[in-house]
């Protein structure tokens, strides 16, 4: 039974903010799936390295990340959960793979090229070779099936690619990853700008709501938030603003579009934008109570951290041997 299980990788950059529109596009996805698949979740924190961190920072964010995983409702014990740069595989399946992709695949992708104008600064080549890195995530763990949004289907494409082509440059060794779109999951948009996806880089903070922000800055943000003309509650392509946040409701009442708006009929915008603020301070609340206790036990973290790593290197090392015997090394 265990081995039909599908093996499923995901990760998640530790920058930081993680918003509500990662909960409800990933993590709450991730949690749910723990039963069905055998899943691999990472911290990845080689990958934050590709923009300029705070040493101090980046060391915090990365248990707190794992903590806040664990908080919304990943459980160690059934996945393997653990940071990036714990298991050198990583590092090395990354410098192997990158013998076989070609520099002009790497600076066609779409976001290599956006990050690179948005920062002429730092256009380092651990930017470029992003991919590259996110394909050996994926190929280690022989994973069936990578859940991503629409801004890393290019990233896994090239995932698939690699692995095809190593195989047909030796032999088959690695699996070819499929993407998994979730069943359902609304995109969660800026609350500035309905257009935009939430992002936790937007530079405006009332844009997004984090995971840890207060019950009066969620409150706040969902007051500020912007709607559109008319005063009818209902999902349109119109309404942008009106849609996200119905949206946002529906996703943290666990209510579907039809009963939502049955029972918004005759709100006004200020009651709505009240009631979408409550629903997700409360389901946040208990998320954040766990958090606060996971974030207190620091033994308990690094025991999580240090189990995982063992358990996806050893993984991720008998892949790393296949192909290393196969490139002809010694050994
Ligand atoms: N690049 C992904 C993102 O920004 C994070 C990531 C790194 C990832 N390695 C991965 C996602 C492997 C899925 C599988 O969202």
């Amino acid at each position: 039974m265990e081995q039909q299980k599908k093996v499923l990788f995901s990760g998640i950059q530790p920058t930081g903010i993680i918003t509500i529109g990662n909960y409800i596009g990933a993590l709450r996805n991730w949690v749910k799936l723990q039963d069905e698949c055998e899943c691999i979740y990472c911290v990845v924190d080689m990958h934050s390295i590709t923009a300029e961190q705070v040493p101090a920072q980046l060391r915090k964010n990365t248990l707190e990340l794992l903590a806040l995983y664990i908080a919304c409702g990943i459980d160690p014990k059934k996945c393997t959960l653990f940071v990036q740069s714990h298991v050198p595989a990583h590092a090395q399946l990354t410098w192997t793979l990158n013998t076989i992709t070609y520099v002009g695949e790497l600076s066609r992708m779409t976001q290599f090229k956006d990050k690179s104008r948005r920062h002429r600064e730092n256009i380092n080549m651990g930017l470029m070779d992003y991919p590259v890195l996110m394909a050996a995530d994926i190929l280690l763990y022989q994973t069936d099936i990578v859940p991503v949004g629409a801004d890393q289907k290019q990233h896994l494409e090239l995932a698939r690619g690699l692995a095809q082509r190593f195989n047909s440059r030796y032999n088959p060794t690695f699996k070819v990853p499929e993407p998994y779109i979730p069943r359902q999951g609304a995109r969660i948009m800026s609350l500035q700008n309905p257009l935009v996806k939430m992002s936790k880089s937007d530079e405006n903070p009332n844009s997004f709501v984090s995971l840890t922000d207060t019950p009066d800055d969620i409150a706040r943000k969902f007051k500020r938030a912007v709607t559109d003309s008319g005063s009818e509650i209902r999902a349109s392509e119109d309404k942008p603003g009106i849609t996200n946040l119905l949206n946002i409701y529906c996703a943290f009442s666990d209510k579907s579009l039809g009963q939502a708006e049955r029972e918004l009929e005759g709100a006004s915008y200020a009651q709505f934008k009240d009631m979408v603020a409550q629903a997700v301070i409360e389901k946040l609340q208990p998320i954040q109570r766990r958090l606060k206790e996971l974030l207190a036990d620091k033994a308990f973290l690094e025991q999580v951290m240090r189990e995982g790593a063992e358990r996806a290197g050893t993984i991720a090392n008998r892949t790393l041997s296949k192909v290393y015997r196969k490139i002809g090394f010694y050994g």
